[in-house]
C-alpha cells in the first residue's frame, strides 16, 4: 500500500532547529511549507531549502506550486518603523490561509515568539483541517518538572500554549526533546575555544540526556505524522544518549587524548546568578541550574500514556553520544546560542 504523505508547514524552520525538522520532512517524502518572515536573516538555510525544489510564493497571491516538494511562503508583513517583526505573526487572514494548505502544523519558533503561538492556535481553530499541531516545545518536559523562577516562567509560557491547544480541541504531539547534543557539548566542551580548562556546573554527576539535532528532526516528523502519537507527550530519552557531564568529559578525554582540568561551579553561586541576574540572563544559568546541576531530565518516571520515541520506535536510530562526540573529531558542528530577548 502506498503511504499518504501529510503536508507539513514549519514556523521557525529555517531556525536552529526548524531547519533539521525542514531536512527531515523533505527526507521522508512530505510536501514541506516553510513559514518564514519576507526579511528573514537566514537566507543561507532559505537558499538551501529552495534548491531542494523550492518555489518561493508571496503570500498576497497564494497559489501554491504544487509540484514542489517545498514552498516557502513569505508573507508580507507590516514591518514597523523600529524594527519589531512582531506582526507578522498577527496577520491572522495568512495564517488561517498557509493552514487551510496543509496537514500538519509544526512550531519551532525561537522562546521569544513563544506566546506568539497564540496567533497559531486562533487561526488552526478557524482553518479547522489541522491533523496535528506540535508546538515549540523541544526542551524539557514542561508538565512535569519544577525549576528555578527564571526558568520556570519560560516554561510557564509553553504550558499556556499546551492547555490554549488542549483546550481547542486541536489534536497535538508535545516533544520533549531534552538537550540539543551538539549544541549542549559545544556549550560544555568547547571543543572549538582548545581550552585546557573545562567548567562543570555543581558535582557534575547529575544525568542529562543528549540527543543530536539530526534525529530530533527526523523525530520529531515521524511522531507528527504517527497516529499512537496523537494526543501524547513524546520524550526522547534514548538509553545511550544520558550522560552526566564527567562522564561526557571522561569520553572526550579518551577521544581526544588529552586531560582536561576541571573547574566546578557550586550551586550555591549558579542559584545567586540565577537571582541576581537581571532578565533574560538569568534565565539560561537556571536552565544549567536545572538540567546539568539538578539533573531535571531524568527526575521523572515515563508514564504509561507517554510516548518514549526510542522504545516506541525502534527504527529510528538515535546518534549515541560516544557517535556524537566522533562526529565532533571530524567535522564539529558549529556553536549557537538560544535566543531569550
Ligand atoms: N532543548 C534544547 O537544548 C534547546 C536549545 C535551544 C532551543 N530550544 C527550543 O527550541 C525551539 C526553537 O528554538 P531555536 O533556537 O531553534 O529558534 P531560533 O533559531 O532562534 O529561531 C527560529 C526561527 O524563528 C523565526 N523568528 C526569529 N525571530 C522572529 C520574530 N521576531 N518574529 C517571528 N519569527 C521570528 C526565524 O525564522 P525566519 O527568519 O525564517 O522568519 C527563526 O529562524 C524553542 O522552543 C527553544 O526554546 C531547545
Amino acid at each position: 500500500m502506498v503511504e499518504m504523505k501529510s503536508k507539513i508547514l514549519i514556523f521557525g524552520g529555517s531556525g536552529y532547529i526548524g531547519k533539521y525538522m525542514v531536512r527531515a520532512s523533505i527526507k521522508l517524502g512530505h510536501p514541506t511549507y516553510v513559514y518564514s518572515r519576507p526579511h528573514s536573516d537566514n537566507t543561507q538555510v532559505l537558499d538551501e531549502f529552495r534548491s531542494s525544489g523550492a518555489v518561493i510564493v508571496k503570500a498576497c497571491m497564494l497559489h501554491l506550486y504544487k509540484q514542489s516538494f517545498i514552498s516557502l511562503l513569505y508573507f508580507l508583513s507590516k514591518l514597523s518603523m523600529f524594527g519589531s517583526f512582531k506582526g507578522e505573526l498577527d496577520d491572522h487572514d495568512k495564517l488561517v490561509s498557509a493552514i487551510r494548505e496543509v496537514d500538519v502544523v509544526i512550531s519551532a519558533l525561537a522562546y521569544p515568539q513563544v506566546l506568539d503561538q497564540t496567533n497559531i492556535v486562533e487561526a488552526i481553530k478557524v482553518a479547522g483541517n489541522i491533523k496535528r499541531f506540535l508546538p515549540s516545545d523541544f526542551g524539557c518536559e514542561e508538565d512535569r518538572i519544577s525549576v528555578l523562577p527564571p526558568f520556570q516562567a519560560f516554561l510557564n509560557k509553553k504550558k499556556k500554549i499546551r492547555r490554549a491547544i488542549e483546550e481547542a480541541n486541536i489534536p497535538y504531539t508535545f516533544v520533549s526533546a531534552n538537550c540539543f547534543g551538539a549544541y549542549f557539548v559545544n556549550y560544555l566542551l568547547r571543543p572549538y575555544q582548545k581550552n585546557q580548562e573545562i567548567t562543570v556546573y555543581g558535582t557534575g554527576e547529575a544525568k542529562a540526556v543528549l540527543n543530536y539535532e539530526e534525529d530530533i528532526g527526523i523525530c520529531t516528523i515521524k511522531v507528527a505524522t504517527d497516529a499512537k502519537a496523537c494526543n501524547r507527550v513524546v520524550i526522547m530519552r534514548p538509553r545511550t544518549n544520558i550522560i552526566s557531564q564527567l562522564e561526557l568529559i571522561s569520553l572526550w578525554e579518551k577521544k581526544t587524548g588529552r586531560s582536561f582540568n576541571k573547574i566546578h561551579v557550586p550551586e550555591q553561586e549558579i542559584v545567586a546568578l540565577s537571582n541576581t541576574l537581571p532578565d533574560p540572563l538569568n534565565i539560561p544559568v537556571s536552565i544549567l541550574h536545572s538540567v546539568f546541576v539538578k539533573g531535571m531530565t531524568m527526575d521523572f518516571e515515563i508514564g504509561e500514556d507517554d510516548v518514549e520515541a526510542s522504545a516506541a520506535y525502534p527504527d529510528l536510530k538515535f546518534t549515541t553520544v560516544d557517535e556524537l562526540l566522533d562526529i565532533f573529531l571530524l567535522n564539529p558542528p558549529e556553536p549557537a546560542s538560544a535566543a531569550f530577548e
